[in-house]
């Protein structure tokens, strides 16, 4: 049986958010943002490896004691998000039958349960796939001058979250097959391969931590959890 690997990009520079440090390590209820996500990925019991990727001129994290089980760093991050990807799975080198579950290191909301959902639904699953959510609003595409151009029905359509969950040889051939340049998220490379993703249902709350706005949210969310 394969060994369940959460691996988490975290060598992006947060230029939307426009702070003086990436946004993973901004403070948030006193812990650095992303120290949230890592320590929900450490509490799920099937994951056996939390690896973050982190900037090569990373300047940040060795300044935290992460006090985390499970946690391991790999300084070879990349240009994009992509990139950082490859690099780290190269570096981790896990075995073709592994779960490799992508996760932003930005969304510092995702919860133990949907992370279990995910891992239980895509049991024996010949793919793999993703939390997704189904999008709620009435959805308009815009035209040149940013009015209505059309409304887009939205049945059918999902917004794509972290973790993205695939086995690791099947993940490191579609990866190795597309520019990064090309790819938001690992389950495009891996349709481009011919291959059907599953879509799990994720929830609300695993928003991706964007703009100084998104911070009182995920402070709420977080603060809220402790509380229960
Ligand atoms: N990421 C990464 N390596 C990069 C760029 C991004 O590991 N070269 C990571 C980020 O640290 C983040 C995740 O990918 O955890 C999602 O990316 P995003 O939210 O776009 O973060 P940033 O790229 O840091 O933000 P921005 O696009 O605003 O600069
Ligand atoms: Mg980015």
């Amino acid at each position: 049986m394969g060994r369940y690997i959460a691996l988490v990009p975290a060598a992006g520079s947060g230029s939307r958010f426009g702070a003086p440090s990436p946004k993973q390590y901004l403070q948030l209820n006193g812990k650095p943002l992303m120290w949230h996500t890592l320590a929900t990925l450490a509490a799920v019991a099937a994951i056996d490896e939390v690896a973050v990727v982190i900037s090569p001129q990373d300047e940040w994290f060795d300044g935290f004691d992460w006090k985390l089980p499970k946690l391991a760093v790999y300084r070879v991050g990349g240009a994009s998000r992509a990139e950082s990807v490859c690099h780290g799975l190269e570096a981790l080198a896990p075995a073709d039958d592994d779960w490799v579950l992508v996760h932003d290191a930005a969304r510092c909301c995702l919860s133990v349960a949907a992370v279990e959902r995910l891992i239980a639904t895509l049991d024996n699953h010949p793919v793999g796939g993703l939390l997704a959510l189904p999008v709620p609003d009435t959805v308009k595409r815009a035209d040149s001058q940013g009015q209505v151009g059309a409304t887009v029905p939205r049945g059918g359509l999902w917004l794509a979250q972290t973790p993205q969950m695939f086995r690791a040889g099947l993940l490191s051939r579609a990866l190795r097959g597309v520019a990064a340049a090309d790819i938001t998220d690992e389950s495009s490379a891996v349709e481009r391969l011919g291959s059907k993703p599953l879509l799990v249902e994720g929830d609300a709350q695993n928003f991706k931590v964007t703009y100084p706005r998104d911070l009182a949210l995920a402070r709420a969310i977080l603060t809220a959890r402790k509380g229960e």
